[in-house]
């Protein structure tokens, strides 16, 4: 196993009711004046908003606000925020609703302390260690922002999807209301539940000696979700498996399930690929890929996907290649069942050469780097990765 840094800051209150704290924490916080960052509107129509500014003025706290984040959040937008931030003094950002608005939130952060233009953070070409502190108060169980060191950025210009991340831009506090994922959209759950299990996934198949803890915890978080998606679909308003979820969700991506190995990432990229181009939901795009992505590399350590088929879905055989296909079908058969997709034309993208060979390019920065640790993978590779997709 490898040597590693654990690093998890956040403060959680967990429960139903806990963004009654939020004023009671900025404070806490030593915030003086806080940017209200939300997106385009569930958060209103739900009452939250009202809720939160609430707590803030109870608390003496100032604040601005500004809405309008869309899924795949926008370089535009942050802008915006950066600008807003510095002209109106903003010490602390809170943000309300999914992995897009925490993102975009985290961005500004960024943006507000970096000297240059924030999007060179998100090219590779700068780099800034500081961030504006980060509150958030959760209303989508996916993306893991709320507790992760990185945020990802859509360019409305060119729709390239970037990340960046630094350990500054971890938030300080998240609340976690269970109750408040209730509104929700079926599809939104479907496509958080496919987030969390494939942010586990990301580090668990890794080439490295692993240590059964953190192979324990991953195979938790996968059985969870497997075990409480159903009823959280059919039955939005059932507290038990919305906690399960949400919480299965910040433990999937705060690096828990990562101690001694080399996370991949693969998946991801890729996806992000996709999304920046169409415009997809992000857990809709990783079901569509992940399967292809697996048979692809599942040669370079067959055992430990005949692991994952024993451990998550308790599958027996003796051939390691056998079991690991069979570990592979069990896990895409589980995303069909909830209707999410499992090949990208059921995203109506229909990926001729053309656009495969442009994906590629757009996903190793023109052959010029490679992704994935588990197998690294170079532009042919994501041109044989999206033909398994397609
Ligand atoms: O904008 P509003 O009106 O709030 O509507 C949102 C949005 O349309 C809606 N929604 C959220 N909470 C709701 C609700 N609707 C009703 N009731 C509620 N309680 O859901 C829609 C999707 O929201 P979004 O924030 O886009 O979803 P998600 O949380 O899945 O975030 C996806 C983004 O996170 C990035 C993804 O790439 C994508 O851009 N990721 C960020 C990561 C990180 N920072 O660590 C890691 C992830 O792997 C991921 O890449
Ligand atoms: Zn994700």
């Amino acid at each position: 196993m490898k040597n590693f840094e654990y690093y998890a800051p956040t403060k959680v209150k967990f429960g139903a009711g806990v963004e009654k704290y939020v004023g009671e924490l900025c404070r806490e916080y030593n915030a003086t004046k806080v940017l209200v960052h939300y997106g385009s509107g569930s958060v209103i129509k739900s009452g939250l908003l009202d809720t939160v500014l609430k707590s803030l003025k109870d608390s003496d706290i100032a604040y601005v606000t500004l809405g309008g984040v869309k899924p795949n959040p926008k370089l535009s937008l942050v802008r915006e925020g950066i600008e807003l931030c510095k002209a109106e003094a903003v010490d602390f950002i809170l943000a309300v609703g999914g992995g897009s608005t925490i993102d975009s939130a985290k961005s500004i952060g960024f943006g507000v302390k970096h000297t240059g233009d924030v999007w060179d953070l998100f090219r590779r070409v700068d780099v800034v260690t500081e961030c504006v502190p980060i509150g958030t108060i959760l209303t989508l169980a996916a993306a893991g922002s709320e507790m992760s060191g990185s945020c990802v950025l859509t360019n409305d210009i060119t729709d390239n999807k970037l990340s960046y991340g630094h350990e500054s831009c971890r938030p300080v506090f998240s609340l976690l209301n269970p109750e408040l994922t209730y509104t929700l959209p079926e599809y939104q759950t479907k496509c958080g539940i496919v987030d969390i299990i494939i942010h586990s996934l990301e580090r668990y198949f890794t080439t490295e000696p692993t240590m059964d803890i953190t192979d324990n915890i991953a195979v938790s978080v996968l059985k969870n979700m497997i075990k409480y998606a159903p009823t959280a679909i059919s039955n939005p308003t059932d507290y038990k498996a919305r906690a399960e979820i949400m919480w299965t969700g910040s433990l999937s991506h705060n690096d828990l399930t990562g101690c001694g190995g080399v996370d991949d990432w693969a998946t991801h990229d890729i996806e992000h690929t996709l999304s920046g181009e169409y415009d997809v939901a992000h857990g809709a795009g990783l079901s569509a890929l992940w399967s292809s992505w697996a048979r692809y590399v599942m040669h370079v350590k067959p055992s430990r996907f005949a692991t994952f088929a024993r451990d998550v879905f308790g599958l027996t055989g003796e051939d390691d290649i056998d079991l690991a296909l069979s570990g592979i079908l069990t896990l895409e058969t589980f995303f069909d069942s909830i209707n999410m997709p499992i090949r990208v034309s059921q995203l109506n993208i229909t990926l001729t050469d053309d656009i495969i060979n442009r994906l590629a390019n757009i996903g190793t920065l023109d052959d010029t780097v490679t992704i994935g640790s588990f197998m690294k993978l170079g532009a042919s590779d994501l041109v044989n990765i999206f033909n398994l997709a397609k």
